[in-house]
């Protein structure tokens, strides 16, 4: 197999990454994709970094050894935070991709200069993102909200406890809409979250812009594969290359979400790395 042909691999503590999948498959038709949910060891966003890194090399080692993979999306902020540099030392020949909170594109939209971020208490403790922060300090006000327990209601499609949550955690976070200090724009710096915006629009309004990472990712994702040569052949009549689907906790949760989600009938396999 050239190398062009082989599948990028793409991980998330378990279905929030499909987001960023949605986004690889619009950007990036032709391409394989390897989908990896790590539910069986989630949530990665209150678990110390240890528990993150362990899971995302060993994630990784799987989808090298068994998938040949040519690239690795990791799909979720947390790993993320906690793994990327060593994941970048362990294979530095592989065009690798993180997300991280869209803060730069916030502070920059933002009219009333301030901004609520919603992501797991990992990421907001972790090194990476307290840099972030400190590199646009004065660009705009941050409201900080860590959402323990949101990203697994959203793994379980529990509708009463996302809808709970949801409230209680903007309520906290404090007025959002246009007005003169209130927060005109909200970060969601999980990729779990994108699949709760029409819960969320109930709580912040409809005017208040919502951004999450997954379009960027997968701009970010052709650009290295295109300076390495490594985008895959445009096959005549294909229209969109196959994704497998494999996870570590329930195969019908991965199942049920790409089908909810990405309108995807796809079969799930167990894996158990
Ligand atoms: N989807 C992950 C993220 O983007 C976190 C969910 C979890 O806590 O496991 O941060």
């Amino acid at each position: 197999m050239s190398a062009a042909t082989r599948p990028i691999g793409v991980f998330d503590s378990g279905v929030g990454g499909l987001s960023v999948l949605r986004a690889l498959r619009a950007e990036l038709p032709h391409e394989q994709f390897v989908y990896v949910a790590d539910s069986g060891h989630a949530p990665y966003g209150e678990r110390d970094d240890d528990h993150v890194t362990t899971r995302s090399h060993a994630i990784a080692d799987y989808l090298l050894g068994q998938h040949q993979i040519k690239a690795l999306v990791v799909a979720c902020n947390t790993a993320t935070a906690a793994a990327i540099k060593t994941l970048r030392a362990a294979y530095p020949s592989i065009p690798l991709v993180g997300i991280e909170p869209a803060l730069k594109p916030a502070a920059a939209a933002s009219q009333t200069k301030t901004v609520g971020v919603m992501a797991t208490r990992g990421t907001l403790q972790s090194e990476k993102f307290q840099a972030l922060l400190a590199s646009l300090h004065g660009q705009a006000t941050f409201v900080l909200q860590p959402c323990d327990g949101l990203a697994i209601a959203i793994e379980h499609n529990d509708a009463i406890k996302i809808e709970a949550l949801c409230a209680e955690y903007t309520g906290a976070m404090g007025l959002f809409g246009l007005n003169s200090a209130a927060m005109d724009t909200l970060v969601l710096g999980c990729t779990h979250y994108p699949f709760v915006e029409s819960v969320l629009r109930r709580s912040i309004g409809e005017q208040v812009t919502l951004l999450e990472g997954g379009a960027p990712v997968a701009r970010q994702t052709r650009r290295l594969l295109d300076a390495a040569g490594l985008l895959a052949p445009t096959a005549a009549g294909q229209s969109v290359a196959p994704t497998q689907f494999l996870t570590t906790g329930h195969v019908e949760d991965l199942r049920s979400a790409a089908q909810r989600w990405l309108q995807l009938d796809t079969q799930v396999g167990a894996l158990g790395v």
